[in-house]
């Protein structure tokens, strides 16, 4: 599989910053990346995004709806991203699961509705420092990827982000060595209970990524792409980010 570099725009963006894509656009054309790109902007951009990027590089959503359509007020379906020009969405991100109460089992439901939808599902995980103190974030990682990936994940229709909790927004990283381990039990976990087509879904990692880490981290065994928030709103450092990969 090609690594993925997605970015995560979290509530930030108005139309102006659309300016940021076409830079970015314009960036990529003169310097073909090896990678997959993904921007994932607030969800009013997905459509002018979408048509303005014109499959240069694909555009996302940040969470959808478990349900096609209905009396949900305010929410958005799997379907209507889809619509709107989304090719793939970020589901049980550390902030939905923290700020709007999302189970595990709430992020299974959504994964399948992208999944139904013909979305990507970007699937985020993490520990939170208390936890990785205690010594259980392996045991927490994996708690979470058993009951919030449905059954049925590929390489196609799945990526995994971990996301430690204390990286984000933080500029604080777990170490290589925290890093690999983490991805190497994330994969053992996804391939005991997917079988040996699991090796195609790509884990990215999430948290503080930035230009002056991005080679290192891109570089570590078993890490397929990475997860950016910060740092992909604007084009010259998300580029630079996306430059992180080698070429194969
Ligand atoms: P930062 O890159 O700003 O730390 O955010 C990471 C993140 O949460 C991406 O989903």
């Amino acid at each position: 599989m090609r690594p993925l570099v997605a970015g995560n725009w979290k509530m930030n963006g108005l139309g102006a910053d659309l300016a940021e894509l076409a830079t970015l656009k314009a960036a990529l054309a003169g310097d073909p990346p090896a990678c997959d790109v993904l921007v994932c902007p607030p969800a009013t951009l997905i459509a002018q995004a979408a048509g303005q990027v014109e499959g240069a590089f694909a555009i996302g959503a940040q969470d959808c709806h478990a349900r096609a359509s209905g009396a949900f007020t305010g929410d958005l379906s799997a379907e209507m991203l889809r619509d709107a020009g989304a090719s793939a969405v970020i589901v049980g991100h550390s902030e939905r699961r923290q700020f709007h109460g999302e189970t595990d089992a709430d992020v299974a439901g959504k994964a399948a509705a992208a999944w139904r939808a013909g979305l990507l599902a970007i699937i985020c995980i993490g520990e939170t420092s208390a936890q990785r103190d205690a010594g259980t974030a392996n045991h927490i990682c994996s708690g979470q990827l058993d009951a919030s990936v449905p059954e049925g994940a590929t390489g196609e229709n799945t990526a995994i982000a971990y996301e430690p909790v204390w990286a984000i927004g933080t500029g604080r990283t777990p170490s290589d060595g925290e890093i690999a381990a983490m991805h190497a039990h994330i994969r053992a976990c996804l391939v005991r209970r997917f079988g040996e087509g699991a090796r195609a879904i790509r884990i990215l990692y999430g948290g503080s990524v930035k230009p002056q880490n991005a080679a290192q981290i891109l570089g570590l065994p078993d890490v397929g792409g990475a997860l950016v928030g910060g740092a992909s709103l604007k084009a010259k450092d998300f580029h630079a980010i996306i430059g992180g990969v080698k070429a194969q």
